[in-house]
Protein backbone atom coordinates (compact mmCIF):
# COMPACT_ATOMS: atom_id res chain seq x y z
CA UNK A 1 0.00 0.00 0.00
CA UNK A 2 0.87 3.77 -0.67
CA UNK A 3 -0.73 6.27 0.18
CA UNK A 4 -2.79 6.91 -2.79
CA UNK A 5 -2.89 3.68 -3.56
CA UNK A 6 -4.47 0.58 -1.60
CA UNK A 7 -3.19 -2.34 -3.68
CA UNK A 8 -1.61 -5.35 -1.79
CA UNK A 9 2.71 -5.85 -2.98
CA UNK A 10 1.88 -8.21 -6.18
CA UNK A 11 -1.41 -6.53 -7.48
CA UNK A 12 -0.44 -4.40 -9.52
CA UNK A 13 0.69 -5.41 -12.92
CA UNK A 14 3.89 -4.39 -14.59
CA UNK A 15 2.20 -2.77 -17.68
CA UNK A 16 -0.14 0.27 -16.47
CA UNK A 17 -3.14 1.74 -18.47
CA UNK A 18 -3.34 4.90 -16.65
CA UNK A 19 -6.85 6.77 -18.25
CA UNK A 20 -7.37 10.32 -16.37
CA UNK A 21 -10.91 9.23 -15.92
CA UNK A 22 -11.08 6.35 -12.76
CA UNK A 23 -14.76 5.46 -14.46
CA UNK A 24 -13.10 4.94 -17.46
CA UNK A 25 -10.61 2.82 -16.18
CA UNK A 26 -13.36 0.47 -14.60
CA UNK A 27 -15.13 0.54 -18.07
CA UNK A 28 -11.60 -0.55 -20.03
CA UNK A 29 -10.50 -3.12 -17.42
CA UNK A 30 -14.11 -4.47 -17.45
CA UNK A 31 -14.39 -4.29 -21.13
CA UNK A 32 -11.24 -5.71 -22.15
CA UNK A 33 -9.26 -7.78 -19.79
CA UNK A 34 -10.07 -11.44 -18.39
CA UNK A 35 -10.50 -11.35 -14.69
CA UNK A 36 -10.61 -7.67 -13.78
CA UNK A 37 -10.42 -7.43 -10.00
CA UNK A 38 -10.80 -4.40 -8.18
CA UNK A 39 -7.18 -3.15 -6.39
CA UNK A 40 -7.80 0.23 -5.96
CA UNK A 41 -10.80 2.52 -4.64
CA UNK A 42 -8.33 4.90 -2.50
CA UNK A 43 -10.32 8.59 -2.75
CA UNK A 44 -12.60 6.98 -5.63
CA UNK A 45 -9.15 6.74 -7.86
CA UNK A 46 -10.14 3.48 -9.53
CA UNK A 47 -7.32 0.78 -9.99
CA UNK A 48 -7.83 -2.78 -11.90
CA UNK A 49 -5.56 -5.74 -12.65
CA UNK A 50 -6.80 -8.32 -14.99
CA UNK A 51 -4.92 -10.15 -18.03
CA UNK A 52 -5.16 -9.43 -21.50
CA UNK A 53 -4.70 -12.79 -24.15
CA UNK A 54 -2.15 -14.27 -20.87
CA UNK A 55 -0.51 -10.80 -20.12
CA UNK A 56 -1.22 -9.29 -16.69
CA UNK A 57 -2.13 -5.53 -17.04
CA UNK A 58 -3.47 -2.78 -14.52
CA UNK A 59 -5.65 -0.02 -15.68
CA UNK A 60 -5.50 2.88 -13.54
CA UNK A 61 -7.25 6.19 -12.74
CA UNK A 62 -4.61 9.04 -12.92
CA UNK A 63 -6.71 11.94 -12.42
CA UNK A 64 -6.46 14.99 -14.45
CA UNK A 65 -3.46 17.43 -15.01
CA UNK A 66 0.20 16.70 -14.20
CA UNK A 67 0.18 17.11 -10.23
CA UNK A 68 -2.46 14.29 -10.10
CA UNK A 69 -1.01 11.65 -12.65
CA UNK A 70 2.71 12.22 -10.52
CA UNK A 71 1.40 10.91 -7.86
CA UNK A 72 0.03 7.70 -9.04
CA UNK A 73 2.92 7.02 -11.55
CA UNK A 74 5.27 7.65 -8.86
CA UNK A 75 3.97 4.94 -6.63
CA UNK A 76 3.10 2.76 -9.24
CA UNK A 77 7.21 3.02 -10.39
CA UNK A 78 8.46 3.50 -6.93
CA UNK A 79 6.27 1.09 -5.19
CA UNK A 80 4.93 -1.34 -7.09
CA UNK A 81 7.52 -1.83 -9.99
CA UNK A 82 5.91 -0.95 -13.24
CA UNK A 83 7.81 -1.25 -16.09
CA UNK A 84 5.92 -0.07 -18.78
CA UNK A 85 3.16 3.24 -18.21
CA UNK A 86 0.73 4.02 -21.25
CA UNK A 87 -1.55 7.14 -20.76
CA UNK A 88 -4.89 6.25 -22.27
CA UNK A 89 -7.00 9.52 -23.16
CA UNK A 90 -8.74 11.98 -24.92
CA UNK A 91 -7.28 15.08 -26.16
CA UNK A 92 -8.19 18.77 -28.34
CA UNK A 93 -7.32 18.78 -31.81
CA UNK A 94 -4.69 21.64 -32.75
CA UNK A 95 -4.66 20.99 -36.25
CA UNK A 96 -7.23 21.09 -39.58
CA UNK A 97 -5.67 17.74 -40.32
CA UNK A 98 -6.60 16.33 -37.11
CA UNK A 99 -10.54 14.73 -36.84
CA UNK A 100 -12.52 14.07 -33.59
CA UNK A 101 -12.33 10.60 -33.14
CA UNK A 102 -8.80 10.53 -35.16
CA UNK A 103 -6.05 8.86 -32.41
CA UNK A 104 -2.60 10.73 -31.74
CA UNK A 105 0.37 9.16 -30.73
CA UNK A 106 2.42 11.39 -28.86
CA UNK A 107 6.21 10.96 -30.01
CA UNK A 108 7.03 14.32 -27.37
CA UNK A 109 4.74 16.57 -24.99
CA UNK A 110 5.68 20.48 -24.81
CA UNK A 111 4.68 21.99 -21.86
CA UNK A 112 4.85 25.46 -19.92
CA UNK A 113 5.93 23.93 -16.46
CA UNK A 114 5.83 20.52 -15.34
CA UNK A 115 6.03 18.82 -11.68
CA UNK A 116 9.65 18.36 -12.82
CA UNK A 117 10.26 22.13 -13.05
CA UNK A 118 11.77 21.72 -9.48
CA UNK A 119 14.75 19.51 -11.05
CA UNK A 120 15.10 21.20 -14.65
CA UNK A 121 14.47 24.79 -13.37
CA UNK A 122 15.74 26.83 -16.32
CA UNK A 123 16.42 23.57 -18.27
CA UNK A 124 14.30 22.84 -21.26
CA UNK A 125 14.28 18.72 -21.09
CA UNK A 126 12.06 17.12 -24.25
CA UNK A 127 10.00 14.75 -22.85
CA UNK A 128 9.43 11.56 -25.43
CA UNK A 129 7.80 8.65 -25.93
CA UNK A 130 9.51 5.12 -25.47
CA UNK A 131 10.37 4.43 -29.14
CA UNK A 132 9.65 0.55 -28.74
CA UNK A 133 6.03 1.31 -27.59
CA UNK A 134 5.68 4.51 -30.11
CA UNK A 135 6.28 1.83 -33.12
CA UNK A 136 4.35 -0.62 -31.51
CA UNK A 137 1.12 1.49 -30.92
CA UNK A 138 1.35 3.09 -34.81
CA UNK A 139 1.77 -0.48 -36.25
CA UNK A 140 -1.35 -1.44 -34.10
CA UNK A 141 -3.61 1.30 -35.03
CA UNK A 142 -2.78 1.26 -38.83
CA UNK A 143 -3.69 -2.52 -38.51
CA UNK A 144 -6.76 -1.38 -37.28
CA UNK A 145 -7.60 1.28 -39.86
CA UNK A 146 -8.13 4.00 -37.74
CA UNK A 147 -6.70 7.37 -38.49
CA UNK A 148 -3.55 8.02 -36.76
CA UNK A 149 -1.22 11.07 -36.41
CA UNK A 150 2.38 10.49 -34.47
CA UNK A 151 3.93 14.14 -33.68
CA UNK A 152 4.30 16.20 -30.56
CA UNK A 153 1.61 17.18 -28.33
CA UNK A 154 1.03 19.99 -26.18
CA UNK A 155 0.66 19.08 -22.20
CA UNK A 156 -1.43 22.16 -20.40
CA UNK A 157 -2.01 23.14 -17.12
CA UNK A 158 -5.42 24.91 -17.17
CA UNK A 159 -8.18 23.24 -19.19
CA UNK A 160 -10.31 26.80 -19.47
CA UNK A 161 -7.28 28.45 -21.33
CA UNK A 162 -6.97 32.48 -20.97
CA UNK A 163 -3.86 32.39 -23.83
CA UNK A 164 -5.59 31.71 -27.13
CA UNK A 165 -2.11 33.21 -28.46
CA UNK A 166 -0.41 30.19 -26.88
CA UNK A 167 -2.44 27.67 -29.00
CA UNK A 168 -2.05 29.75 -31.51
CA UNK A 169 1.99 29.42 -31.37
CA UNK A 170 1.69 25.70 -30.30
CA UNK A 171 -0.53 24.96 -34.21
CA UNK A 172 2.05 27.27 -35.42
CA UNK A 173 4.83 24.94 -34.73
CA UNK A 174 2.78 21.48 -35.60
CA UNK A 175 1.66 20.78 -32.29
CA UNK A 176 -1.10 17.89 -33.06
CA UNK A 177 -3.56 18.17 -29.16
CA UNK A 178 -3.41 19.44 -26.34
CA UNK A 179 -4.64 17.48 -23.17
CA UNK A 180 -3.00 17.79 -19.88
CA UNK A 181 -0.76 15.03 -18.69
CA UNK A 182 1.73 13.51 -21.45
CA UNK A 183 4.51 15.44 -20.29
CA UNK A 184 4.91 14.44 -16.68
CA UNK A 185 4.45 10.98 -17.11
CA UNK A 186 7.55 10.83 -20.00
CA UNK A 187 9.47 13.09 -17.71
CA UNK A 188 8.94 10.03 -14.98
CA UNK A 189 9.46 7.49 -17.39
CA UNK A 190 12.78 9.01 -18.42
CA UNK A 191 13.51 9.36 -14.97
CA UNK A 192 13.21 5.78 -14.24
CA UNK A 193 14.14 3.67 -16.95
CA UNK A 194 10.98 2.83 -18.00
CA UNK A 195 8.58 2.54 -20.83
CA UNK A 196 6.24 5.13 -21.60
CA UNK A 197 3.65 6.06 -24.11
CA UNK A 198 0.33 8.45 -24.14
CA UNK A 199 -1.92 7.29 -26.83
CA UNK A 200 -5.06 9.72 -27.40
CA UNK A 201 -8.41 10.22 -28.99
CA UNK A 202 -9.37 13.50 -30.33
CA UNK A 203 -12.60 14.69 -28.20
CA UNK A 204 -12.92 18.15 -29.36
CA UNK A 205 -11.25 20.60 -31.89
CA UNK A 206 -9.83 23.69 -30.38
CA UNK A 207 -10.18 25.10 -34.19
CA UNK A 208 -13.29 23.39 -35.46
CA UNK A 209 -15.23 23.57 -32.19
CA UNK A 210 -16.40 20.04 -33.29
CA UNK A 211 -16.88 17.59 -30.33
CA UNK A 212 -17.37 13.84 -29.75
CA UNK A 213 -20.93 13.19 -29.14
CA UNK A 214 -21.36 11.12 -26.00
CA UNK A 215 -22.80 8.83 -27.44
CA UNK A 216 -19.77 7.67 -29.98
CA UNK A 217 -17.18 8.00 -26.91
CA UNK A 218 -17.15 4.31 -26.27
CA UNK A 219 -16.79 2.86 -29.65
CA UNK A 220 -13.44 5.39 -30.24
CA UNK A 221 -12.29 5.42 -26.81
CA UNK A 222 -12.03 1.34 -27.51
CA UNK A 223 -9.99 1.52 -30.46
CA UNK A 224 -7.22 3.79 -28.03
CA UNK A 225 -7.19 1.08 -25.51
CA UNK A 226 -6.61 -2.13 -27.62
CA UNK A 227 -3.69 0.21 -29.76
CA UNK A 228 -2.19 0.79 -25.98
CA UNK A 229 -2.80 -3.23 -25.06
CA UNK A 230 -1.53 -4.43 -28.33
CA UNK A 231 1.52 -1.90 -28.27
CA UNK A 232 2.39 -2.92 -24.71
CA UNK A 233 2.45 -6.68 -25.71
CA UNK A 234 3.92 -6.35 -29.39
N1 LIG B 1 -7.67 20.99 -23.50
C1 LIG B 1 -7.00 20.37 -22.53
N2 LIG B 1 -7.15 19.09 -22.26
C2 LIG B 1 -8.03 18.40 -23.01
C3 LIG B 1 -8.76 18.99 -24.02
C4 LIG B 1 -8.55 20.35 -24.28
O1 LIG B 1 -9.18 20.94 -25.19
N3 LIG B 1 -9.56 18.04 -24.57
C5 LIG B 1 -9.32 16.90 -23.89
N4 LIG B 1 -8.38 17.11 -22.95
Amino acid sequence: MTIHIGAKPGEIAETVLMPGDPYRAKWAAETFLDQPKLVNEVRGMLGYTGTWRGNPVSIQGSGMGMPSLSIYANELIRDYDAKTLIRIGSCGGMQQSVGIRDVIVAMTASSMSTPSRGIFRDFDFAPCADWSLLRAAVTAAEAKGVTTHVGGIYSADVFYDERPDLNEQMTRHGILGVEMEAAELYNLCARHGIRGLAVLTVSDHLLTGDALPSEDRERSFGDMVEIALEAAFA
